[in-house]
């Protein structure tokens, strides 16, 4: 269990707040095609402005590693949040440095500043010091967290930056507790069959939680490119599809009785091919088939408990989104507790129309993993309430 200093209990009026978000948001060149991580940092706004805070918005996009790209500028989301709180949202160009100070200084009561990628300067995965000593000079007073989906990072604005902060004016946001009070009922199951519905392109970075998972859940159904690996840790040719090579060997030792894989696949060509089989040498695996589909479907039917985290094939393709179609469908009509977490999970569930009929869509994608593998959250933990 876990509790945290929230916003609310914060004394926040006419202070000056630094508000880290995940905007990391799915994009088609600069156009948001799912801005749900976006929606739900309304309410924490809303009360700080109504708190006549002044508010510097911080958040991550992509993986630019350390050095500016115009591809992972966060302008876009300016203009979405501007539209989404009929307000008008400033900007600066730079999350550090004079103009940013110069910019932050000036806002009145109620106004908003967007900083751009904190990730184009290399201090904030480094979480060092000086950067979040540059960052918190843009807002001195108090400093809120809502960025669930990164709160599994030791990155600057999630770690080093509050604990610059007096304990008592660090807080998490609303969302961030919404997302502990749902994700905690997953944690502790008691209704099972617990079944955990992974995909996803990787594995790397998710093998810790994966080994707990295996522990904690009743069945796991892999798909997605995570199932290639599995597959191919198995001996099966899988062709050209994505394989996690360097997992392999994790595959191996996660591999169980309780993980269940895909029995076909749909290729490029649209063909179905059973995966006993194996796939020759320059076909791709892009979706489950037919027969996974009334597998997993099947197993999702009796659970009590769903963790859904990953899509099934490439969806944002129609031809390959069927089998992640037909798990939103099969997640949403379960009579179970559903969790689904993931910025592609959650935007494959809005897509699927059944987004309503799920329990809690969590705005983490790892870090939601993490949190209900059991691991301690670097950015809760700095918020945890003694
Ligand atoms: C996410 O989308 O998973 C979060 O925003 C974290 O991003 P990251 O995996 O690049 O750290
Ligand atoms: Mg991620």
């Amino acid at each position: 269990m876990i509790e945290i200093r929230t916003v609310d209990q914060l004394h926040v009026d006419g202070s000056r707040v630094f508000y880290r978000v995940d905007y990391n948001v799915p994009l088609e060149g600069t156009t948001i095609t799912d801005a749900t991580r976006i929606e739900e940092t309304l309410p924490t706004l809303r009360l700080l402005r109504e708190r006549d805070a002044t508010i510097v918005i911080a958040s991550h996009l992509g993986r630019p590693k350390g050095s500016r790209n115009e591809k992972y500028s966060l302008k876009p989301m300016r203009a979405k949040l501007a539209e989404l709180i009929g307000a008008d949202v400033q900007w600066v160009d730079d999350c550090i440095g004079a103009q940013a100070e110069q910019k932050a200084a000036q806002l009145k009561t109620g106004q908003m500043l967007l900083l751009e990628n904190l990730r184009f300067h290399p201090g904030e995965e480094d979480n060092d010091r000086d950067f979040a000593r540059a960052l918190q000079r843009l807002a001195p007073d108090a400093y809120v967290n809502d960025a669930f989906g990164a709160s599994h990072r030791a990155h600057a604005s999630i770690e080093a930056l509050p604990l610059l902060y007096e304990t008592d004016h660090t807080a998490g946001g609303l969302l961030l507790a919404r997302e502990i009070e749902f994700l905690q009922k997953i944690t502790n199951v008691s209704d099972r069959p617990f079944v955990a519905l992974l995909g996803g392109a990787k594995i790397a970075g998710k093998i810790e939680p994966l080994e707990a998972l295996v522990k904690q859940a009743d069945t796991l159904l892999v798909g997605g490119g995570m199932a290639n690996t599995f597959l191919a840790a198995k001996g099966i040719n899988m062709g050209a599809s994505l394989v996690d090579k360097e997992s392999i060997e994790v595959a191996k030792r996660i591999s169980s009785a309780k993980v269940v894989l895909p029995l076909d696949v749909v290729l490029e060509d649209g063909s179905v091919v059973e995966v006993s089989k194996g796939l020759t040498e320059k076909k791709k695996a892009l979706d489950i088939g037919p027969r996974t589909i009334a597998k997993f479907s099947e197993v999702l039917k009796k659970a009590r408990t769903i963790f859904w985290n990953g899509p099934m094939g490439m969806f944002e393709k129609k031809e390959f989104a069927a089998g992640t179609m037909a798990m939103a469908r099969a997640v949403a009509e379960a009579n179970a507790v559903t969790v689904v977490g993931g910025g592609e999970s959650v935007e494959a569930v809005k897509e699927s129309g059944y987004a309503d009929r799920i329990g809690h869509i969590s705005t983490g994608g790892g870090a939601s993993l993490e949190f209900i593998a059991g691991a301690k959250l670097p950015g809760l933990e700095v918020l945890r309430a003694s």
